[in-house]
């Protein structure tokens, strides 16, 4: 199937490509900066007929002819899913109205023009700080509930936490425009490729969890294929996070850690479901509810 794959050049982009070429697909990737010339050495080594199955375009997404221009090249009907990925990830190292501007333009001239092209499976990367979190202010981050379900409000004050809840109401609101299509957003927690890496960044004030990159690429890709067997159409938004927390002392337990960090001040925490970390396996539970994405994508989390 012919994907058209945005941010390709990223570091999530560079994992998410590399894994859709291993699982036959044909990828139009798509970013602001060329692919790294180690990545497409790599590529070119594995795949002798790497100019057949994979299209590269340096486009600015903010821009609406360039990217009107990147679809017309393509016939309507032939481009099977859309991965959206490209964004300003890193609040910090930008200007606010940078970052927000940015996202919500990108997601907004890519989703909608794909729908227009007449693609009907689109994905695109959201965030766990979709609710306020790494990036917004310290101590005002605060949640109603623990586990965490695709449920709990936005708190957004950042730019990128709030870039990502507009592109997610963009895609409701794409959905019924284009009442054919169906918009999977996808929630990461921080992705790294490895376990030890994971354990090695975990913090408090992210909930010491992760996503892996494999997991990542996969929630991508089921994105686009789940049979949907009418269980969910238009858009739904999925917590695409590790099961257990990352960290390395096995004898800690995810309450341990929780009711010693400042998630124990008062008002931070609504209600937290002591059940959810009840039994012998599950003392090291994360503090994101997957379920969702398991019985509607048939995605699991893979270290
Ligand atoms: N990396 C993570 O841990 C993580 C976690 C949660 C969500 N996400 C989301 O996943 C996506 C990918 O993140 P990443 O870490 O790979 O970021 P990245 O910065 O490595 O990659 C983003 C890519 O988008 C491209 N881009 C930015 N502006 C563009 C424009 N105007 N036109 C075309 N391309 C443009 C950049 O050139 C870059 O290659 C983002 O949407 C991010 O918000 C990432």
């Amino acid at each position: 199937m012919r994907i058209l794959l945005t941010g390709s050049s990223g570091v999530v982009g560079t994992y998410v490509l590399t894994y859709l070429l291993e699982q036959d697909h044909n990828v139009i990737a798509v970013d602001r900066i060329p692919l790294a010339q180690s990545t497409l050495d790599s590529l070119s080594a594995k795949y002798p007929n790497l100019d057949d199955i994979l299209d590269v375009h340096t486009v600015d997404l903010t821009s609406i002819e360039q990217v009107k221009d990147l679809f017309s090249q393509y016939s309507k009907g032939t481009i099977k899913g859309l991965i959206h990925l490209a964004a300003i990830p890193h609040p910090e190292s930008h200007d606010p109205r940078f970052v927000h501007n940015t996202n919500t333009t990108i997601s907004y001239n890519v989703l909608y023009t794909a729908a227009e092209h007449g693609i009907q499976r689109l994905v695109q990367a959201s965030s766990v700080n979709y609710t306020g979190l790494a990036y917004t202010t310290k101590g005002r981050q605060k949640f109603e509930r623990l586990p965490i379900t695709e449920e709990e409000p936005s708190h957004a004050e950042d730019p990128y936490a709030l870039s990502k809840q507009i592109c997610e109401i963009q895609a409701i609101s794409l959905c019924r425009l284009f009442p054919t299509i169906s918009i999977a957003s996808l929630r990461f927690h921080h992705i790294l490729p490895t376990l030890s890496e994971a354990e090695e960044w975990s913090r408090h004030d992210e909930f010491w969890t992760w996503t892996s990159s494999l997991s990542a690429s996969q929630a991508c890709l089921l994105g686009l294929t789940t049979p949907q067997e009418g269980k969910w159409k238009g858009h739904e938004a999925f917590n695409i996070v590790a099961s257990d927390i990352a960290w390395k002392d096995p004898a800690v337990s995810s309450l341990d850690l929780l009711e010693k960090s400042e998630w124990s001040e008062d008002g931070r925490i609504g209600q937290v479901d002591t059940t959810w970390w009840g039994g012998d396996d599950g003392k090291r539970k994360g503090f994101w509810d997957c379920r969702k994405a398991e019985r509607l994508l048939g995605w699991v989390h893979t270290p």
